[in-house]
């Protein structure tokens, strides 16, 4: 079946309000919108920037969207941004449950199960990040972990309700290392994690998820791990920040 690609750069704490403008300004004239670029473009900048992204990026095929996201409405939550105030700033996704948020920031899996439901009540597409640590899957435990991490941020939603849900599979030990799992080893991972989509959705829902790999995603990299049958996609942080070699990899894919 014929599934979504996204090509998503995360930005990370990278890039003010004039670099991002500049970078979306130079993406837009390389990427060949009318030949059809198979792939959606993605970007998530630093909150400051959204804003001015998404109105440069607009009637492009770039779409802006968050690193991350209140889980709560409104109040008195110093320092957290909601949902409503980033699609009012113009962003069209959110990445929710990065492992820099969990490790850096506690965020637990259980955490993460309430900002995905707040992105599903707001309309918001989330992309739901998974992986393990080296010492993990050194011990054989990639699946297991996995599958917790799986089953508690989406528990208790309905399989309609996760329609519109990407998930990207980033094992930790890859991320901004240089060292990428193999297309191969990233296959077999993404192969299980769509079985287990398909247990807690249903069989059309998983065969139609989008599931990123990221994890030290470069130019050199990517055809390998995009020609596999279940990697839709990519999330790129490092790689990402420079608009030739994103625009290279976006073209690749
Ligand atoms: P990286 O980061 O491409 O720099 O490894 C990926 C990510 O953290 O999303």
């Amino acid at each position: 079946m014929e599934r979504r690609k996204i090509i998503a750069g995360n930005w990370k704490m990278h890039k003010t309000i004039g670099e991002a403008i500049q970078f979306i300004d130079s993406l837009i004239p390389l990427i060949p919108m009318v030949r059809g670029a198979k792939s959606e473009i993605w970007i998530a900048p630093a909150f400051t920037a959204i804003a001015a992204a998404a109105k440069k990026a607009e009637g492009s095929s770039v779409r802006i969207g968050a690193q991350n996201m209140s889980d709560v409405d409104e109040g008195a939550f110093t320092g957290e941004i909601s949902a409503k105030m980033l699609k009012e700033a113009g962003a069209q996704f959110v990445i929710l449950g990065h492992s820099e948020r969990r490790s850096h920031f506690n965020e637990t899996d259980e955490h993460i199960h309430h900002k995905i439901k707040r992105a599903l009540s707001e309309n918001i597409p989330a992309i739901l990040c998974i992986g393990e640590s080296e010492s993990e899957r050194e011990s054989g435990r990639t699946q297991e972990i996995l599958s917790r991490q799986l089953a508690i941020a989406l528990a208790g939603f309905s399989p309609n309700e996760l329609s519109s849900l990407i998930v990207a599979y980033e094992p930790v030990w890859a991320i901004g290392t240089g060292k990428s799992a193999t297309a191969e080893m990233a296959q077999e991972t993404h192969k299980a994690i769509r079985f287990q989509m398909e247990q807690l959705t249903s069989a059309q829902i998983a065969a139609s998820l989008p599931i990123l790999y990221g994890g030290s995603v470069k130019p050199a990299n990517i055809k390998s791990l995009l020609e596999m049958p279940d990697i839709d996609g990519a999330l790129i942080g490092g790689a990402s920040l420079d608009v030739s070699s994103f625009s290279e990899m976006v073209l690749q894919g």
